[in-house]
């Protein structure tokens, strides 16, 4: 059978069959875009991205070798680039030190949560480096040297690293909850903005798919937008290009994809929950992030605590994280994805999701012809 056609101007920009980006995601306790879902992404005609953050550069290097040993498409990279962090330390021992001096009532409290759910101290880090703007720079070096088609960029400012990738011949994606975001990402001179509503999984703004995407369209046109945010099947796709959007970034309904390596409790936790379950906190990074409502931010959020400033809250966090992990209390771990996930309850391969997308998108926007007609003259 013929494959089905769903064309934008994204396509021919980014060399893809089909206007469909699989959101870079990173998160702990397994790799939430590990190599083989990009791949298998970029394989089905959509554009596979590698969610970074986390990732030291030598395994960011790792995993872009072997995607590229999966695929000869294109796909991207993405990494959180927060525009303010606040000065932590070094390394992870002493950002650690310097939120238990700095701040006893937190980090009491951090570990007054590890007594109430019985787990166990646990000091570790799954490696010593930490968010800083010198470690950023070393991680987008690694995309640079080696040459990732498409370069993503979220939460910051990316000005500083566009003309170069520009000269090697890289399209950068800027990432945007507000207008002003978007025209800020437009201000640096990225290729394509994301648009991404309140619903989404992740770190997230406040305004909702539905209104911020017309209007980051209007701001930025004739910079093309790909909306994000609550688009999980063909629908979606539809409802994405028919606010103005030129592709969809599906994150959560990739997160349940056979070939995530998020842990089989958080893939059956987002596919059981309804809706209402994924709540915003800032309980584990200190900035706004849509997760799995658990104890735990339950708990922070009754104790009136201010979350410390990125990447200080999730340093604090860190120990009680590795100690439930341990404990396989996974429930009490940070575990985000996006409103849409109500709607999701069956894990499938990618191609099948992408097959699902394109497909879903064609009947839907064919369907609505059918309720126009031409005006009589
Ligand atoms: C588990 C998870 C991790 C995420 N991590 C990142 C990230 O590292 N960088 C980023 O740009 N966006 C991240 N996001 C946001 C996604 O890129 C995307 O915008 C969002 O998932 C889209 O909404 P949806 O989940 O409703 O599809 C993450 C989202 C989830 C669910």
């Amino acid at each position: 059978m013929a494959r089905p056609v769903l064309r934008t101007g994204l396509c021919d920009l980014l060399h893809i069959e089909y206007p469909i980006l699989l959101a870079g995601m990173a998160t702990r306790g397994g790799w939430a875009t590990p190599p083989k879902l990009v791949a298998a992404v970029s394989n089905a005609g959509g554009l596979g991205v590698l969610g970074a953050t986390g990732m030291t550069p030598s395994q960011m290097r790792q995993c872009i070798r072997e995607i590229r040993q999966l695929t000869d498409k294109p796909f991207g990279v993405d990494l959180l680039l927060p525009a303010r962090l606040e000065e932590a330390g070094e390394t992870r021992s002493q950002a650690r030190e310097r939120v238990r001096r700095e701040y006893p009532q937190h980090w009491a409290f951090a570990r007054s949560l590890m007594e109430r759910f019985g787990l166990p101290e646990a000091e570790t880090a799954e490696h010593e480096e930490v968010m800083s703007p010198a470690y950023l720079r070393q991680q987008v070096e690694v995309v640079l040297q080696e040459r990732v088609p498409v370069f993503a960029a979220a939460l910051g400012d990316p000005a500083w690293l566009v003309p170069q990738a520009h000269a090697q011949g890289m399209l950068v994606i800027g990432m945007a909850g507000s207008v002003r975001n978007a025209q800020r990402q437009v201000g640096a001179g990225v290729d394509i903005v994301v648009a991404q509503g309140h619903e989404a999984g992740g770190h997230t703004g406040r305004i909702p798919t539905f209104p911020l995407v017309p209007q980051v369209v209007d701001a930025v046109r004739p910079k093309p937008v790909v909306a994000a945010g609550g688009i999980a099947d063909g629908r979606g796709v539809a409802a994405a290009l028919a606010l103005g959007a030129v592709g969809a970034w599906v994150g959560t309904a990739f997160l349940v994809a056979q070939e995530s390596e998020i842990h089989q409790h958080y893939k059956e936790g987002i596919l059981k929950a309804a809706s209402e379950d994924f709540v915003v906190s800032r309980t584990y990074t200190g900035k706004t992030a849509r997760t799995l409502k658990n104890a735990v931010i339950e708990a922070w959020t009754k104790s009136g605590l201010e979350p410390l400033p990125m990447p200080l809250q999730g340093v604090l966090m860190e120990d009680l994280a590795s100690a439930a992990l341990r404990a396989g209390r996974h429930d009490l771990v940070f575990q985000p994805a996006g409103q849409i996930g109500g709607m999701l309850k069956e894990t499938k391969p990618a191609a099948r999701i992408m097959e699902e997308l394109v497909t879903g998108a064609v009947e839907t926007l064919e369907a609505l012809r059918r309720h126009t007609s031409a005006p009589l003259h």
